[in-house]
């Protein structure tokens, strides 16, 4: 597989192209971005341990009969993947009440969501990635209502395979962002699963392990990742 051009620049991650106009080469760099890209530091070893972590979560999701665009590790920064044409609408499960919830309805941080929500997002920066309704995906094009009732149906599947992971390894999936995009007319889970998109927490203690310690500056952002990553058996470099 030949590497060719950068043909895109995200806050986390970098696409290539590659020799094979199907597939595409995602390098996770160091960098963490938050608040729409309004703080951003460079932390040692995230890029590795995203990539790592993201490949195991996918081929779980993969066995559990999600289709995803992960491919196979290539470098310990570097995956292929299916090139799939993005749709510009982020999937959000909450199993927890946190983040922009507790803000929108002041409601607790912790409160149990049961059963879980299922928001959407617009993917624009500029915008603040602004909360949407099903009827903003249908009059803006998007995707259809075939597409979106698929891809609210594969990211329930996803929190039900994942919560069970997480619990397994002493972790409540408090929240999570899923992506999808079209590859050949299917829908397919695409960008990454890791610990930049979702919310961890200690099940026993509630001890952050994701990028709210990133957020809130609590500290210790890659040793909570790598912590996740050790309790899932996740193999790091
Ligand atoms: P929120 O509480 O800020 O709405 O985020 C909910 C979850 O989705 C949280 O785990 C972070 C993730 N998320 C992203 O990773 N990127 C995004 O652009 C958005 C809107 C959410
Ligand atoms: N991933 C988004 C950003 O980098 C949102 C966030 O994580 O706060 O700005």
């Amino acid at each position: 597989m030949e590497k060719r051009n950068e043909l895109y620049r995200g806050k986390a991650k970098s696409v290539f192209t590659t020799d094979d106009p199907d597939r595409l080469i995602l390098l996770f760099r160091n960098d963490t971005s938050a608040f729409d890209g309004k703080k951003i530091e460079q932390l040692e070893r995230k890029g590795m341990v995203n990539n790592r972590f993201n490949a195991f979560i996918m081929q779980k999701l993969e066995e559990a009969g999600v289709p995803t665009q992960f491919d196979r590790l290539i470098s310990d920064t570097e995956c292929l993947v299916k090139k799939l044409d993005m749709i510009p609408v982020e999937c959000v499960v909450r199993n927890f009440a946190a983040g922009s919830l507790v803000k929108r309805l002041g409601v607790e941080e912790g409160m149990a969501l049961t059963p879980p929500t299922f928001e959407l997002f617009l993917k624009d920066d500029a915008k603040g990635d602004p909360f949407i309704n099903a009827s903003h995906v249908f009059a803006f094009g998007w995707a259809t209502p075939e597409q979106l009732a698929r891809m609210e149906e594969l990211t329930r599947k996803v929190n039900e395979v994942l919560n069970k992971l997480f619990d397994d390894a002493g972790l409540l999936l408090v929240d999570f962002k899923l992506e999808f995009g079209l590859f050949h007319g299917e829908i397919v889970l695409g960008d990454e699963f890791s610990p930049d998109g979702c919310r961890l927490w200690d099940k026993e203690t509630r001890k952050k392990m994701d990028k709210d310690r990133f957020r809130q500056g609590l500290g210790g952002v890659i040793e909570a990742y790598e912590e996740v990553a050790q309790r899932l058996g996740v193999p790091l470099a």
